[in-house]
């Protein structure tokens, strides 16, 4: 792959908000494709900490319970709004399929927590960086209620394991939004002594490409 092929991707890849997806389903396969990418994230020490739970179709409707319950959990009671619990409830039923992202750390291991959380969030990307490719679009969704432990009760993940939030996923319905972000030179210090000998990309071989001239194909 060309460096420029792959900076493109990333670059171009956008968080879709709920209301521009279409509710069409996703084909079983495209989901397994993105969490087979998730899979491929680093962990230190391989603790793999990621847990998913997909939701498509019917599951939904039970989701939507839960998160307007947690809704009324986190909610002092004087101020419930049967207005906003019902839009809390069927909001999941803008996005075809929710994903739960779950973080389970290694009891053995026993990894810092910001680690684990780090790992998780790269499987994440992975997956987000997958469905753009699959022409889907996707957010994280990580407010009160998709973090929240009754979520996560329902979900299966106890303490020390945490609910990061949830993925939705689904068909773009409108024009591929452009992203934007603020120069790369306002974040970076750069301690050489001669910047362009860093990377000669004329030359740039991905690390495969590289066992390849080689022959040691794997
Ligand atoms: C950890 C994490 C949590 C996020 N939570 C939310 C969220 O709760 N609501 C939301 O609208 N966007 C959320 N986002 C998406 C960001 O708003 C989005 O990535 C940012 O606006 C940049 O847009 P882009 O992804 O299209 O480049 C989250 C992103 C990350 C990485």
């Amino acid at each position: 792959m060309q460096p420029q092929a792959l900076y493109d991707i990333l670059k171009d890849r956008r968080s879709i908000n709920l209301r521009d997806l279409r509710p069409d389903p996703i084909a079983p396969m495209c989901l397994e494709q993105m969490l087979e990418a998730a899979n491929w994230a680093p962990s230190h020490g391989h603790t793999e900490p990621w847990r998913f739970t997909v939701f498509a179709g019917e599951a939904r409707h039970t989701l939507g319970e839960v998160f307007a319950e947690a809704y009324r959990l986190v909610t002092p009671a004087e101020r419930v709004d049967e207005a906003v619990m019902a839009f809390t409830r069927d909001r999941v039923l803008l996005a075809p399929v929710w994903i739960s992202i779950g973080m389970e750390p290694d009891a053995v291991k026993k990894m810092p927590e910001w680690e684990e959380i780090s790992a998780v969030a790269i499987a994440v990307h992975n997956m987000h960086l997958m469905a753009y490719s699959l022409g889907l679009g996707c957010k994280w969704s990580s407010g009160a209620t998709s973090r929240h432990l009754h979520v996560a009760q329902f979900l299966g993940l106890q303490p020390p394991a945490q609910l990061l939030g949830f993925l939705y996923v689904g068909k773009p319905a409108k024009a591929w939004p452009t992203g934007q972000r603020r120069p790369m030179a306002d974040k970076v210090q750069w301690m050489v002594d001669e910047r362009r000998q860093l990377c000669n990309p004329e030359g740039a071989q991905s690390g495969k490409q590289a066992n390849a001239m080689r022959g040691e194909v794997r």
